[in-house]
């Protein structure tokens, strides 16, 4: 196991019902503001049981944050924020509205010209944050708790992460109730992006790590397991479990001493930014390539992914770590989650745009540190 250090301050309150709780939790004499997305919270009733939540409390608000939200809107809340001498923020919706509040929350602290520097800098240039927290009414990203957030800019098509410990919620308000007002569309990529998370974490190569091998195994497990029920009903126990297993995939214990490998996630922003698809579509699509292109050095776990998960016992290595892979999309194709570029229509020019990207950048990823800009190219050939 490699060495690490742990630091997790997110303060969860999970269960029906605990909304108002915000009350409880938020500082009496800051003024707050509330942000949120394109709308949904005010259809199914979340903005009501913050509102209940904010008595007494002096508050404003900012809607419009988009899906993967953009530098500019963020940037117009920065401006709010300054002019209104906002000191504590709340975020209300989806991954999206919560990575916009992170970057926000940093933004209006940033001393430099450029904010955009946050995410070009990967987070390292922030050195304070306004303090934030959250009522999550999507299970997929883990941004409830961890200290990620990823922003996308419209003017130069870019889609790019940052991690800051002083962005991490004070508290986020998990009600799975909130979700029985999701499309299965979301549902569906909920289930998906939470699924490759774990294996980012997972899949690589063991440096002996069993306690988090099985950790991971146990939330992947439970993700397939739930899957059909969380599609099909609205239903409080599945519900609940994929909205804390959907949190554990990424909040920070899986990564404890193992080695990781963010490449499908690092592809995948790039055809979010590029064609639009939304996040765990484009995972959907290069999980698979990568750990195709990648076979020899990811066989090992995917084989033992096989036996544990699956119940695959026949067979050599090899063979299990290919049944892995088959199960994978399978599992995929199971929840009508596509798994091709030219689903897409993504054809070889797309690619070519991708990987003259990553030869700007300079990009080098995978655990082994062996995939470069050509790499890129030869997964996505894999995935068209
Ligand atoms: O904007 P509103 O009206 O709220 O509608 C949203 C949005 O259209 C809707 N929605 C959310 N909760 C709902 C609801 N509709 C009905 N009922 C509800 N309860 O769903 C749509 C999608 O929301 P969004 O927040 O974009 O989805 P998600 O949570 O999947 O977030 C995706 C973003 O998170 C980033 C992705 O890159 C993407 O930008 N990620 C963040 C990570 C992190 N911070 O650690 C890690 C992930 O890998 C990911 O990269
Ligand atoms: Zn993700």
């Amino acid at each position: 196991m490699n060495n690490f250090e742990f630091y997790n301050p997110v303060r969860i309150v999970f269960g029906k019902g605990t909304i108002p709780q915000v009350q409880k939790y938020l500082p009496k004499d800051r003024k707050v503001m509330m942000l949120y997305g394109g709308g949904s919270i005010k259809r199914n009733g979340v903005y009501d049981q913050v509102v209940q939540g904010l008595k007494g409390i002096q508050w404003t608000e900012f809607s419009g944050i988009e899906p993967n939200p953009l530098y500019e809107t963020c940037m117009k809340a920065v401006e709010r924020i300054k002019a209104e001498k906002v000191e504590f923020l709340l975020a209300v919706g989806g991954g999206s509205v919560l990575d916009a509040v992170k970057f926000i929350a940093a933004a209006a602290c940033y001393p430099g010209k450029d904010p955009w520097d946050i995410l070009t800098s990967g987070g390292s240039v922030v050195k304070a944050a306004l303090p934030l927290a959250d009522v999550l009414t999507l299970p997929a990203t883990g941004s409830e708790m961890n200290c990620f957030s990823v922003i996308s800019r419209k003017s130069t098509q870019e889609k790019l992460a940052f991690g800051s410990p002083h962005v991490f919620p004070q508290f986020s308000i998990l009600d799975p109730e909130t979700t029985y007002s999701l499309p299965k569309k979301q549902l569906r990529n909920g289930l998906v992006d939470a699924f490759v998370h774990v294996m980012e974490q997972y899949a690589t190569y063991s440096v002996n790590t069993p306690l988090q091998d099985r950790q991971a195994e146990a939330v992947v497990r439970t993700l397939l397991d739930v899957a059909e029920d969380v599609l099909s009903k609205q239903d409080y126990d599945s519900r609940a479990t994929f909205m804390w297993a959907a949190t554990c995939a990424l909040n920070g214990t899986l990564s404890r001493g193992v080695i990781e490998d963010w490449s499908t996630h690092e592809i995948g922003h790039e055809l979010t930014a590029f064609f639009g698809v939304d996040h765990a579509e484009s995972l959907a699509i290069v999980l698979p390539g990568v750990w195709k292109h990648q076979f020899e050095n990811k066989k090992g776990k995917l084989a033992q992914m096989a036996r544990r998960v699956w119940h695959i016992l026949g067979g050599d290595e090899t063979s299990q770590a290919k049944t892995a892979i088959e199960k994978t999309v399978q599992f995929f194709h199971s929840i009508e989650m596509p798994t091709r570029l030219s689903d897409y229509g993504i054809t070889e020019a797309g690619i070519q745009k991708v990987v003259e990207r990553f030869q700007q950048r300079g990009t080098v990823m995978g655990e082994h540190q062996n995939i470069r800009a050509k790499q890129v190219g030869e997964i996505l050939r894999l995935c068209l």
